[in-house]
């Protein structure tokens, strides 16, 4: 990249104010939400009770990518996630492909995120005799005109993160933490009813079933990366990045088979069949107290609401290290002098972004979220590869381990989810490269900053690239 990493289009500078812990917190934040609270639910009927079974698969796919992840976010620690390690490794054409799958992942993700808030906003206003009408909670083609909840929720994190970054990361804290507490919750009311007679027989649906459940509940395992996205606004990306990355990823994992073996352990895997808001309604079951279904859906749409800010968070921060190196316009690389933070990106991002989640219904976004981050997660294990190949001396500060198995392993792992997704969502992939494709020969091609760059300048800038080890913010 061209600029100096840190700085905006215009050169101004992120503040740099977060540690292990508020770096842990934004990439639980961006992680742990609808997956468990809407998704569970869905997936159960394919899976039985194995679905525990699915998480931990998902899991693993996650975990492989996430070590992967955590070696590259401690090399290239600059705001782009990896859309950034591909630039430095693989080049601009496939860091292109790379970050407008990161689109689908964060921008299109937010929405399908932000739409499942409606359904716990509902669940709320319920427990007072109150309903929304479909018009206003609804989007086209499911009874209504637009989803105002899950816009309202949109237009709310941009506010904050036109405000300052900080801020909203301090927020952010909060709600993972009561986030937690809600999941923690659950699974000891739910354990009060557990019966082990609900596995058996464990895999109804046989082998297919749980694969097929693996490749929907991966949904629920995006964003663990959205740490590498402040990768700028940190202290020590180096030695922070990948342990925030890891550990987000074990208590995530954990919490997510605890609650499914609750899940299941209270209701037998037929009842969930056709439920919505399956977790509040096995507490209501077992409690029969409605004021503990009202707690738990105002946490639940928190929740929501937290992935919807640090998700947010991310795609404004990517948009930004693509504006550097000219693939797409300026405008969402300027830094507000007043906050500090790319104001005018995040407005049109969280204008676009609220607009998908008022107007498209859930499924679909989120298979097509699924699709564009498994492709994009392949691509950083393969950058691991190949820069371990072409630069083996560079000294990382966190080094994958069981190298090349691990990120090998994590490579196919992703092939294998993305095969069970199906068709359609494959079609919905194919056309949005395709858009992809027009985009950056249309535009990013003709104002890249790399391009342009004559070819004694582009041979300094590519081999001077990893000069420094580890590499320094502000040099590739
Ligand atoms: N992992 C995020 C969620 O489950 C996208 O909501």
């Amino acid at each position: 990249m061209v600029h100096e990493a840190g700085s905006g289009s215009d050169g101004r500078k992120l503040i740099r104010s977060f540690g292990v812990l508020q770096l842990t917190m934004i990439s639980i934040g961006a992680t742990l939400g609808t997956g468990i609270l809407v998704i569970l639910g869905d997936s159960v009927p394919l899976a039985g009770p194995a679905i525990w079974i699915s998480f931990v698969i998902a899991g693993l796919a996650a975990l492989l990518s996430a070590v992967s992840y955590a070696e590259m976010a401690g090399l290239v620690p600059v705001s782009g996630s990896s859309y950034s390690y591909t630039y430095a490794t693989l080049g601009e054409g496939m860091a292109w492909i790379c970050g407008w799958c990161l689109v689908l992942e964060y921008a299109v993700s937010v929405a399908a995120v932000a739409v499942g808030a409606g359904q716990y906003v509902n669940e709320t206003v319920s427990a007072f005799g109150l309903s929304l009408p479909d018009a206003i909670s609804q989007p086209p083609g499911s009874g209504g005109v637009f989803n105002l909840p899950a816009m309202v929720i949109v237009l709310l994190a941009m506010a904050l993160l036109v405000r300052g970054a900080k801020e909203s990361a301090w927020i952010n804290t909060a709600i993972v933490i009561i986030k937690i507490v809600i999941l923690l919750f659950f699974c000891a009311i739910a354990f009060s009813a557990f019966n082990s007679g609900h596995f058996a027989p464990l895999m109804p649906m046989g082998a297919a079933g749980v694969s097929a459940a693996a490749s929907r509940v991966f949904f629920s395992y995006i964003g663990f990366d959205a740490a590498s996205t402040a990768g700028e606004e940190a202290r020590n990306p180096q030695r922070d990045l990948p342990r925030a990355i890891m550990l987000s990823m074990v208590i995530v994992t954990t919490l997510y088979v605890l609650v499914a073996v609750a899940a299941v352990g209270a209701r037998e895997w037929t009842w969930f069949e056709g439920t919505q808001a399956a977790l509040v309604q096995i507490l209501q079951e077992i409690t029969h107290q409605p004021w503990i279904a009202v707690v738990f859906s105002v946490g639940a749409v928190l929740a929501i609401a937290s992935i919807v800010l640090t998700v947010l968070y991310g795609q404004t921060r990517i948009l930004m290290s693509m504006s550097r190196d000219g693939l797409v316009p300026k405008v969402f690389g300027r830094i507000s002098a007043r906050t500090g933070t790319p104001v005018t990106g995040t407005l049109i991002v969280g204008i676009v972004v609220a607009l998908t989640a008022g107007l498209i219904p859930l499924g679909a976004l989120a298979d097509a979220t699924s699709i564009g981050t498994l492709f994009a997660f392949g691509l950083v294990n393969l950058a691991v590869i190949y820069l371990r190949s072409k630069r083996p001396e560079l000294k990382r500060s966190y080094r994958v381990p069981l190298y090349p198995l691990t990120p090998i392993l994590g490579s196919l792992m992703c092939i294998y989810l993305m095969i069970n997704l199906g068709g359609i969502t494959w079609l919905v992939f194919a056309g949005w490269m395709l858009v992809g494709f027009a985009a950056y020969f249309g535009y990013g091609r003709r104002h890249s900053k790399v391009a342009q760059l004559s070819t004694e300048e582009y041979r300094v800038l590519a081999t001077s690239t990893f000069d420094d080890e580890p590499m320094k913010v502000g040099q590739r």
